[in-house]
C-alpha cells in the first residue's frame, strides 16, 4: 500500500512538484499489491474501434515489460465507470493513476481527490478541460487539431485549381471527446478558405464501424450528391464504406474518403483504393506511459506534454507500409 505521508513531508513533497511543474511520486515503490512493483491503475475508454484494441495491448504488454503491476478497467464507453475506476484506484492505493478520459469535461472532482490522496496521474491518449492543470503530471498523446488539418489540407490540395462545388460529409467520433472535437476544427480550419467546399452533413458515429455504417446510410438516403467522406477514423469510415457499395457507389472513386488512425484494416481498404487518404494517430502509447509512470513515481522531473510522432498515408504508400503494419 502506498505510505501514509505526515502532513510536514506531504506539503515538502508538493512544493517542490509545483517549483519543478512535474511529478509528485513520493518515490516509494511499496505498492497495492505489496510488493517492490509499481502499481499503474488504468482506465480505459472500451473497446470501440481497431485503434483502441492496438492501444489496449500496447499497454497490457508494456507494462509486463516494464514490470509494473497493471490494474486494467475498461470503462465501456462510459465517464461515470471511468469515474468509479479512478475512485476505485484511490481506495485501492496504487502509486499511479493513467487514463484516457471519454470526453473532456467532468473530471475535476474526481482529479482533486487524486490529488488529495498524492497520487499521481498521467493522461493518455485524450485530453480535458480542467483549468487547474495541476490535477495531471502529463498528457501523453497525439495533437488531434493538427490531424484534422492534415486531413483538410490534403482535401484542398486534391481539389487545387477547381472551383466546382464540393459537398463533404463527415463521421464525427464520440460526441465531447478531445478527438471528435479537435480533428472537426482542425479539419474545418484548414479547409475554410475554399468557399467552393461545403460541409452538408456532420453527425457522430461514435468512433464505431457500425455506427459509420448507420449514419452514412442515412448521409446518402438524404443528399445525393456527396463527393467527400471524412471520418474521424478508421472504423467509421470502414463501415460507410459498406453503406457506399450497398447503395451502388465506388469508395475512393464515387466518394473520395479521408480518415484518421491507419490500422491495419484501414491501410488495407487505402492500398485497395477504397480509401483515399489516412492520418495516422499511434496507439502505441504503452512504452512511453511506463517509463513516465516509473519517473513520477520516483519523483523525478516529466514534462508536462508528450506528443506523438506521426505521418500520413497515400494509397501508394499504404501498399509500402501494410506488410510491416502491426496493428
Ligand atoms: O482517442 C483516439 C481515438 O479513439 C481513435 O482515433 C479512435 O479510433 C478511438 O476510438
Amino acid at each position: 500500500m502506498r505510505r501514509n505521508l505526515s502532513a510536514a513531508v506531504l506539503s515538502g513533497v508538493l512544493a517542490v512538484s509545483a517549483l519543478a511543474g512535474c511529478g509528485g511520486g513520493d518515490g516509494d515503490s511499496g505498492t497495492a499489491s505489496g510488493d517492490d512493483k509499481i502499481t499503474l491503475g488504468f482506465s480505459q475508454v472500451g473497446a470501440e474501434s481497431g485503434w483502441r484494441t492496438a492501444n489496449t495491448k500496447s499497454i497490457q504488454e508494456s507494462a509486463a515489460a516494464a514490470g509494473i503491476d497493471l490494474k486494467f478497467s475498461d470503462a465501456q464507453g462510459k465517464q461515470e465507470n471511468q469515474i468509479s475506476a479512478i475512485r476505485g484506484f484511490i481506495t485501492q492505493g496504487v502509486d499511479v493513476i493513467a487514463f484516457s478520459p471519454v470526453v473532456t469535461s467532468g473530471w475535476d472532482a474526481v482529479l482533486q481527490e487524486a490529488k488529495d490522496a498524492d497520487i499521481p496521474v498521467i493522461l493518455t491518449d485524450r485530453a480535458v478541460d480542467s483549468q487547474d492543470t495541476s490535477l495531471y503530471k502529463t498528457f501523453i498523446g497525439s495533437d488531434f487539431v493538427e490531424e484534422g488539418k492534415k486531413a483538410g489540407d490534403w482535401l484542398v490540395k486534391e481539389y487545387e485549381g477547381k472551383s466546382e462545388p464540393v459537398n463533404i460529409v463527415e463521421l464525427q467520433g464520440t460526441t465531447g471527446s478531445a478527438p471528435a472535437n479537435d480533428r472537426q476544427k482542425g479539419f474545418a480550419d484548414a479547409i475554410a478558405a475554399n468557399t467552393n467546399f461545403k460541409i452538408v452533413k456532420s453527425q457522430t458515429g461514435d468512433f464505431k464501424r457500425a455506427d459509420g455504417k448507420t449514419v452514412m446510410e442515412t448521409f446518402l438516403q438524404s443528399t445525393p450528391d456527396i463527393d467527400v467522406l471524412y471520418a474521424h477514423n478508421d472504423d467509421m469510415g470502414l463501415g460507410a464504406i459498406e453503406a457506399i457499395e450497398a447503395a451502388g457507389k465506388k469508395p475512393g472513386t464515387d466518394i473520395k474518403i479521408i480518415t484518421v488512425d491507419a490500422v491495419k484494416d484501414g491501410m488495407t481498404a487505402l492500398a485497395d483504393g477504397k480509401i483515399n487518404y489516412i492520418v495516422e494517430c499511434s496507439p502505441l502509447l504503452g512504452p512511453q506511459l511506463m517509463d513516465l509512470a516509473k519517473k513520477v513515481d520516483a519523483g523525478e522531473e516529466i514534462p508536462n506534454r508528450v506528443l506523438t510522432e506521426e505521418t500520413t498515408f497515400t494509397q501508394e504508400q499504404a501498399k509500402t507500409e501494410l506488410p510491416n503494419r502491426k496493428y
